[in-house]
């Protein structure tokens, strides 16, 4: 018998329960903290994750104490702050990597310099300390094809400028350089983004199929970074020896390199890549690294995976995935997620508007996520309760899913359902897995 726990609240979380649900060796499931639109079988666990390490010592006491046999960790800030570390010196086996190995995402610094030492593909780069730094290098620096300037350490992801010119470069300093000291210029790539994922155990990597994200807030990529707006998946395009190449050229040296730091990556690891299609071979760089499942990628991947999941994180966290196959069995089936996000999102999402057609929608008979067999049609997300009724309470607060024999009947499935759960003034790109033709990948 398998207790497992799921840490987090969010969308990414709602989809790893209910796949992990499904498992026949999960005999009771537990999410800490989740969110009240998740399955109701599923027992909740409140916990303040923000508060870091004795808030990971009480829920790692009390996941001992109740026999939890694995626990699987979603969110980024948890992994960074060590939540592994406690649980496995607590004696709880753990999916997802210790601090030592999460800086891979939380330090881009580090990132840049484990993929230097491992010859992994990624976009030149430099480090300034001011306006005057940065338009002294600009001024002399040679890589031709624009600039990437992003706010270093806090404000990273909302402090990102993708510039043409030096002129526009340099002005994009000038404003991010008041957000945060230090700066990253980055070489602007170009091509296609793509979501790579990969359970690792340590040395050994086995692929999912890869997805896109939207991480723009607006139409037609306009607007403000935010978590992601929606994916889909399978990637038409992409082939299986590209995979091959992703392995060898980026994740397999990344691991090797970790590892040899005494940071061994046990865990899924998230390369964000750009795949430049222009020249005689497909060029791969990441554009960065992610220590855990990505948000709502995750919402598309594991309706499409096949087998069990929980097979493959115990197999990560045990440090062996030799006994399981070298990719990960997908279905060809297609898969969609638009996300329906709260007024004010990114900046500052309006709480408490009432949700009464996502709540009935659930609790009807539409699929309903827990359910064996089916495939979900929500995961939620920012979902809090008033008085007993489901109400906003975060920025992205469900993902409407779509599947399908295609992308096109899959996003037409995302939209229906996406729209029959709208809430007042709710946000959503109405341009997500468009124009990219009804062919399967
Ligand atoms: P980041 O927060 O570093 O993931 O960057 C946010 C977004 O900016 C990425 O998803 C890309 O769309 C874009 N971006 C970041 N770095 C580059 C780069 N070197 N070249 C082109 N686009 C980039
Ligand atoms: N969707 C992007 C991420 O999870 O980081």
């Amino acid at each position: 018998v398998s207790v497992v726990l799921v840490v987090g609240g969010g969308g990414r979380e709602n989809a790893i329960a209910w796949k992990l649900s499904r498992s026949p060796g999960v005999s009771k499931l537990v999410v800490a903290p989740g969110n009240p639109g998740f399955a109701p079988a599923w027992e909740r666990w409140p916990v303040a994750l923000g508060d870091g390490r004795p808030a990971f010592e009480a829920l790692a006491r009390r996941a001992r104490a109740e026999g939890v046999t694995l626990a699987v960790i979603g969110p980024d800030n948890a992994l960074a702050d060590g939540i592994a570390d406690v649980f496995e010196e607590a004696g709880v086996p753990t999916f997802g990597p210790r601090a030592a190995a999460a800086r891979i995402e939380a330090s881009k610094a580090f990132a840049k310099d484990v993929m230097a030492k491992a010859g992994v593909p990624t976009a030149r780069f430099q480090t300034v300390r001011s306006a005057s730094e940065a338009e002294r290098f600009l001024g002399e620096v040679e890589w031709g094809t624009g600039w990437v300037v992003k706010a270093d350490g806090l404000a990273l992801g909302k402090g990102v400028r993708v510039c043409q010119t030096r002129q526009e470069a340099i002005q994009a300093a000038r404003e991010l350089v008041a957000i945060s000291g230090s700066l990253v210029i980055e070489e602007r790539l170009q091509g296609q983004e793509l979501s790579w994922l990969a359970f690792c155990d340590g040395e050994r990597a086995a692929l999912l199929e890869p997805a896109r994200d939207y991480k723009r807030l607006l139409e037609g990529d306009e607007g403000p970074n935010t978590g992601g707006m929606g994916a889909f998946s399978p990637v038409p395009g992409i082939t299986p020896e590209l995979g091959d190449r992703a392995l060898r050229e980026i994740f397999l040296p990344t691991l090797k390199e970790l590892k040899s730091r005494g940071a061994e990556f046990r865990g899924v690891l998230y390369a964000g890549l750009m795949v430049d299609f222009s020249g005689p071979h497909p060029r791969l760089n990441v554009l960065e690294f992610n220590a855990r499942f990505g948000d709502p990628e995750t919402q598309v991947l594991l309706p499409r995976m096949e087998g069990d999941l929980l097979e493959w994180c115990r197999a990560c966290a045990s440090g062996d995935l030799s006994r399981l196959p070298s990719r990960v069995p997908f279905s060809r089936d297609a898969a969609v997620v638009v996300i329906g996000a709260a007024p004010g999102y990114p900046e500052s999402p309006e709480k408490g508007i009432h949700l009464e057609r996502l709540e009935a929608a659930l609790r009807g008979n539409v699929a309903p996520s827990g359910h064996a067999g089916e495939k979900p049609a929500y995961f939620c997300a920012g979902v809090g309760e008033n008085a007993g009724a489901w109400v906003s309470a975060g920025g992205r607060v469900f993902g409407a899913m779509g599947y399908g024999a295609t992308l096109e009947s899959a996003r037409t499935q995302a939209y229906a359902r996406l729209d029959q759960a709208a809430f007042a003034r709710m946000q959503g790109r109405r341009d997500i897995a468009a124009d990219i033709g009804g062919a399967r990948g």
